[in-house]
Formats: C-alpha cells, structure tokens, sequence
C-alpha cells in the first residue's frame, strides 16, 4: 500500500523490545516516529538507533515518540540493544519491533523489492496526535539518516500547525519564517508584530512567531 501525506498511519500490534505493542496506544497524544532498519547488526543501523537514543530528550521536548522496526527476531534484536548501547554510548528507550513476518513493513510499504527482496529500506513516517502521516522519507540502505534534519521537519510541522506561516529553504529553529499568502499584507502587520519584511508581494518574511525575542 503506498501512504500519502495526510492519510491516516496505519495501526497495527506487534512484538518489540518493549513487549506487545499497539501502536495507536503507544502513540497516545503524542507525534510518532517510525523509522525502519534493513537489518539487526548492521553498522550503519546501530548509529542511527544510538543517535535516535542520543536525541531522547530532544524528542521528549517535541512531544515525539520514536517507534522502529527490523524484520530480525525478537532475541536478536535485545542483544544487538546492548551493542548499540555499548558502542554508542546511551541507553535505547524506544521499542524495537521485531517484524519477522513483515507485517509492519508491508503496511508501511518498507520493503522495495528493486533494491532489496528482504530487507527494509531506511523509511521515516512522522505522524501527528490525530494520526495522520505528515512526513515520508525513503533512505538507501548505505545512507544513514539525517536526524538533525528529521527533529528540524518536527519543529516545522508543529510550528506552521500553529501559526500561519511556512518555513524556507534550510530554515532551523530561530530563523525567520514565510508568511502565508492567504495572509493580506495589512492584516500580517497585526498578526506578526515582530515586523514584516515584504521581499516581493509573494515572499513576506517575520522572525519566527512562537520565540521569546
Ligand atoms: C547497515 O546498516 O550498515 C547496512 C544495512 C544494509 C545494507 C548496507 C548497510
């Protein structure tokens, strides 16, 4: 099945590193990631899975609540844990499902058989509390992820949620932001009171509008 952004994440129960999971459940209120590994022992996996760790409390700061799945089996899985925490330093505190039968990952469209018949390529979903898909991102299986880029796609998500704007090209946290065109020049003004900066009638800039200063 091919997920398009803005449908509803599929839900599904399987077997993790944290016991029985229902994903919906799991999720609760929070944003999900779910992030796919080709395969348990692989060394480009185990850096991503130690810097999925590494950034724990920057995920708890968004509300994000990261999920991934290997289709290895379940002991393979806890023992490649205590590598990953070993090598890299940190403590995995996210469930690891174990997708022997690839249910997950058929779901989710992880396997892509032109590139590999067995093993996932590197998927990102984030999903937002009402569960819908906000975000794809397809990795080969040599290229470990960007995670810097996947928390920078969280805060722009969440803050173009909650004010009319969008963010540029390149955009992190503290630089200004696009106001939407839906939005009359005049009117901006008294939406954005830090001050509105009109390079053309089309790109209108303001200092990013949830930020103290
Ligand atoms: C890795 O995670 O290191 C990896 C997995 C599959 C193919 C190539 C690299």
């Amino acid at each position: 099945m091919t997920l398009h952004l803005g449908d509803d994440a599929p839900n599904f129960q399987a077997s993790t590193t944290q016991g029985v999971i229902n994903f919906y459940n799991f999720l609760g209120d929070s944003w999900g990631l779910l992030l796919s590994h080709p395969a348990d022992y692989t060394p480009v996996c185990t850096t991503e899975l130690g810097r999925t760790a590494q950034l724990s409390s920057e995920f708890k700061k968004r509300n994000v609540k990261a999920i991934a799945v290997s289709v290895d089996g379940i002991d393979d899985h806890y023992l490649w844990v205590k590598d990953i925490n070993e090598v890299k330093e940190t403590e995995v505190d996210f469930p690891l499902i174990a997708d022997v039968d690839r249910m997950v990952s058929t779901l989710y469209d992880m396997i892509h058989p032109n590139a590999s018949g067995t093993q996932t390529v590197r998927s990102v979903f984030i999903i937002d509390p009402k569960k819908k898909i906000r975000l794809t991102l397809t990795y080969p299986a040599s290229t470990g992820r960007n995670f810097n880029e996947i928390l920078r796609v969280i805060d722009s998500l969440q803050l173009t949620d909650n004010y009319k704007v969008a963010t540029p090209a390149d955009w992190n946290r503290g630089d200004d932001v696009i106001i939407s065109n839906a939005i009359l020049t005049e009117d901006a003004l008294k939406l954005f009171p830090k001050g509105v900066e009109e390079v053309k009638p089309y790109l209108r800039y303001t200092p990013q509008p949830d930020l103290e200063k």
